[in-house]
């Protein structure tokens, strides 16, 4: 994505109501933030927000979280939701490399909508279906885990199938062209669809 950096977007983010200020305060115990004991599902590099938004606003009993590194980027997923708030919606800005400190045994499905997709062999453990990131996962997972991939990216979509199926995980559902009806866009979805590029999809689950 390309990153407009925008003045005082630190400042600015601090000062919205769905941001999770001090999210290590709450590891462990994120349901407290929500006033309620709905599971908890994570939108990894949410950029904008539109596809958890969206999400949120259409399963009120699943609270969501979206995780994105950029405060440029998140500032704009947050001025969605400062405009017409979501009680089950929430923000942390933080690397996905650092969430064990943030969440613990917690989270039920995972959202990994067209990560960036790291084509070179050299950089592979940077994408979030390496094992690097696998084994992070395991920890902020509640027993069962989900974890739902979209992406344009063949090598990246590859790699993802490999490096789950042999970290134990197995396939619900995987696609090369995915269209199904209850599918919500992400802003980068809306883009490739309209250019007519494939979308790739995997459902997976481990216990
Ligand atoms: C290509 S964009 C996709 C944005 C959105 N998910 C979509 O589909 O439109 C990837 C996003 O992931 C964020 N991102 C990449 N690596 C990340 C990481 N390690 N932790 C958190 N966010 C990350 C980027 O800043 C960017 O906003």
């Amino acid at each position: 994505m390309r990153i407009r950096n925008i003045k005082n977007a630190t400042q600015r983010i601090n000062k919205c109501e769905a941001l999770i200020k001090n999210p290590q305060n709450y590891c462990g115990k994120h349901q407290e933030l929500f006033k309620n004991n709905n599971e908890i599902q994570i939108e990894i590099g949410c950029g904008k927000g539109q596809f958890i938004y969206e999400k949120a606003l259409k399963n009120p009993n699943i609270n969501f979280i979206g995780i994105e590194k950029y405060d440029s980027i998140l500032l704009r997923a947050l001025e969605k939701v400062e405009e017409k708030p979501l009680p089950n919606l929430k923000f942390i800005l933080e690397d996905a490399k650092n969430l064990e400190t943030i969440f613990k045994n917690e989270i039920s499905c995972l959202y990994l909508n067209f990560s960036d997709p790291w084509p070179k062999k050299r950089h592979a453990k940077r994408r979030l279906t390496s094992p690097l990131f696998l084994n992070i996962y395991e920890k902020i997972f509640k027993q069962e885990k989900i974890i739902i991939q979209k992406t344009d990216n063949l090598t990246l979509f590859e790699s993802s199938l490999k490096d789950l199926n042999n970290f134990g995980y197995t396939f619900i559902d995987v696609s090369l062209d995915y269209n199904e009806d209850e599918n919500i866009e992400t802003e980068y979805e809306s883009k490739f669809r309209k250019e007519g590029i494939k979308i790739n999809y995997l459902k997976a689950t481990k216990k």
